[in-house]
């Protein structure tokens, strides 16, 4: 079984190649002989109904989004990551925070990432990289 998705950013070939093989949570790029394996860090299960017609935007995406751009540059300047595994997820949830127009209060700000752990930096920079983005943007 698999599941065909409308659009992925940052990738570098068009969506209409790429489907995910739900047996292996695999990527593949449709068009090769031997199919392209990549990396896939969503735990999808089986349940391809939530993924059906989606856009999914990666990490690479947001490197050309205006509206994420202050938010990557507070992840560097409060140290918000170290080692990066966590990243991705942590900046989805804070675009998603941010783009609802919710305050820079630390406690929504812990409640809405909290689905994503990080190993690292013990969460208080990335809140701090968070807050300050919200109250430079309210300035
Ligand atoms: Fe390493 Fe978050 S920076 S897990």
């Amino acid at each position: 079984a698999s599941v065909v998705f409308n659009s992925i950013s940052g990738l570098d070939f068009p969506i209409n190649q790429i489907e995910v093989d739900l047996e292996s949570l695999n990527l593949y790029k449709t068009d090769l002989v031997m199919p392209n394996r990549i990396n896939f860090g969503l735990g999808i299960g089986k349940e391809k109904k939530w993924f059906v017609g989606s856009e999914i935007t990666t990490i690479e995406g947001y490197e050309t989004d205006k509206n994420a751009s202050d938010l990557i540059k507070n992840f560097h300047t409060r140290n918000a990551l170290q080692c990066g595994y966590c990243t991705p997820g942590m900046l989805a949830s804070s675009i998603e925070y941010i783009e609802q127009g919710n305050p820079a209060d630390r406690e929504l700000v812990k409640q809405h990432i909290s689905g994503n752990y990080c190993r690292c930096t013990g969460y208080q920079a990335i809140v701090d990289a968070i807050c300050t983005t919200i109250e430079k943007r309210q300035n």
